[in-house]
């Protein structure tokens, strides 16, 4: 009987420690200690002992059941422990994946063009101004020389939020509001970069381009100060060579006004397609500040004078980088844009 408990145990722990599962470990459990296992069958024939032998093999056997069962608990808790690891390894979620990167954007064209002007006419001694894009009509219309049955409004229909409130149509309502904030003082020398809108739409009008109007109130300004300035703006935006020619226009708030042409960039005004073989490019419409407009921004026209202009963005943009369709601008295509 002795040799038999020796040889369970030693069965047992091999078999346990070997146990590569945690039902095969199970298995062995009742193989070894269940009811029916190879232990307590032993125990079963303890009553054929001697007395002096049956306490002896009683504490021998509990003593091997002891250690199998210490051997057991250890095992279990190696193979729990594993299957912990596998699962905990199998689910490990990598919080070091780099991120997606974000494709950096270039500036749009409008953009590029509308720094350009700033930092050229910064140069010349301008302030930046700004306005509102929603507009009353006295500021759009009514104060710059444009009342309300006036003809000229025609060319300039545009979206009313209501019959006194428009999106503006051009820059100038910024004239009479930056004559109003300087209240008086002299010099006023501002541009205005910033949407305008228009009840236009095809391949050359947007309802919504951009303007940069200029305005310059001082004593003793002439045409000749419009022209000079118009002139070191042109030719630092396309070129030393570009020249420029004023042809008489009309204007409701400038008197006299004018339409400035600039030689054709393409063909150095010999004559091409863009140009339509003229050798000029119309790029903004300008003049003397009409008085009325002077004595509706507070200014008094017997004392001093000025100038103003207004030129389309988009048309200089199209001209600079010899982009042929207006609609280009506001398609956000990258094949367009990374090109800038
Ligand atoms: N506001 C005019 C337009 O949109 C341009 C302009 C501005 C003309 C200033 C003269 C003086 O057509």
């Amino acid at each position: 009987m002795r040799e038999d408990l020796k040889r369970i145990r030693e069965a047992a722990v091999e078999a346990m420690q070997q146990a590569d599962s945690i039902d095969s470990l199970n298995e062995l459990k009742v193989r070894f200690l269940g009811k029916k296992g190879e232990l307590t069958t032993i125990l079963k024939g303890m009553g054929a002992l001697s007395d002096e032998e049956r306490p002896l093999m009683g504490q021998m056997a509990n003593e091997v059941r002891d250690e199998i069962n210490r051997v057991l608990d250890a095992r279990m808790e190696e193979l729990r422990q594993a299957v912990l690891n596998a699962k905990l390894a199998s689910e490990t979620i990598d919080v070091t994946l780099p991120g997606r990167a974000l494709a950096r954007g270039t500036k749009h064209p409008l953009t590029l063009v509308i720094d350009e002007a700033k930092q050229i006419f910064m140069g010349l001694g301008f302030e930046v101004a700004e306005g509102p894009e929603i507009e009353s009509d006295y500021y759009n219309f009514e104060a710059l020389n444009l009342p309300k049955d006036h003809p000229a409004r025609d060319m300039q229909d545009t979206f009313y939020i209501n019959p006194e409130i428009v999106l503006r149509t051009q820059t100038s309502p910024v004239q009479v509001r930056t004559m109003e904030k300087k209240a008086g003082e002299l010099p006023v020398k501002i541009i205005c970069p910033g949407k305008v809108y228009r009840k236009d739409d095809d391949a050359t009008h947007s309802p919504m381009f951009h303007q940069i109007e200029g305005l310059v109130i001082d004593e003793h300004i002439t045409m000749s100060d419009l022209k000079g300035v118009l002139l070191a703006f042109t030719q630092q935006m396309f070129g030393k060579d570009v020249k420029i020619r004023l042809r008489p226009s009309y204007f409701p708030f400038t008197e006299p006004s004018t339409e400035v042409d600039i030689s054709c960039v393409m063909c150095g005004g010999t004559g091409c397609r863009v140009c339509s073989n003229t050798g000029w490019l119309e790029i903004l419409g300008a003049g003397m500040v009409h008085p009325n407009v002077l004595r509706a921004g507070g200014y008094d026209p017997e004392k001093v004078s000025g100038f103003a202009f207004g030129m389309g963005v988009e048309r200089i943009a199209m001209l600079k980088y010899g982009i042929n369709d207006l609609r280009l601008m506001y398609e956000n295509d990258m094949r367009f844009l990374r090109q800038f």
